[in-house]
């Protein structure tokens, strides 16, 4: 009789706790399943200009070449296409994550999609790592700045912490 209310509670608890869980992730999480983030940015300059901006970020924040108090650990993995790649690992979870932009001319200037995602099957919660490796790119490389037609959007269903993420171009 012990056994059989043991076992009642221990099925009890782990419905609850799936039940909890699925309703958790369905109804309460307002994030991506996976910890991730895309962003679309419009610039009012020639996508040439716009990538090289990029790539010369990535490459002056990887390894060889970056003083610490500024964002590091940025890995350029080269261009096909219209996309350029690169990974970056996160200095306090020491996750990587993978990133890559694609660039699409229009009347305005240049579009471009920011898409990150960890590397880890498992992370959820990213502390913004995914939409800051992508947005101090853009911070760092001042495309945000003088252009008028500069416009950046994303949101919480897209990009993990979008709206609490706060990004730093200095390390803490
Ligand atoms: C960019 O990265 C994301 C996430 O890893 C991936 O799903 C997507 O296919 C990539 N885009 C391109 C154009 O490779």
């Amino acid at each position: 009789m012990g056994c059989c209310r043991c076992c009642c509670i221990i099925l009890l608890t782990s419905v609850i706790i799936i039940g909890f869980s699925l309703g958790f992730f369905a109804g309460f999480f307002p994030y991506p399943t996976h910890a991730s983030c895309k962003v679309t940015w419009q610039f009012g300059r020639p996508c040439k200009q716009v990538k090289d901006a990029l790539i010369n970020q990535i490459k002056e924040w990887s390894s060889n070449s970056c003083s610490s108090k500024q964002q590091c650990g940025y890995e350029y993995y080269g261009e096909d296409g219209n996309t350029i790649r690169g990974k970056r690992r996160t200095p306090v979870l020491k996750f990587v994550d993978s990133f890559n932009f694609t660039f699409e001319s229009n009347g305005i200037g240049c579009k471009v999609e920011g898409v990150s995602a960890s590397d880890a099957w498992y992370a959820v919660v990213d502390f913004g790592y995914n939409y800051c490796n992508l947005k101090n790119l853009v911070i760092g490389s001042r495309l945000d700045e003088r252009d008028p037609a500069y416009e950046e959007e994303s949101s919480n269903s897209i990009c993990t912490m979008y709206s609490i993420a706060h990004c730093n171009l200095y390390s803490e």
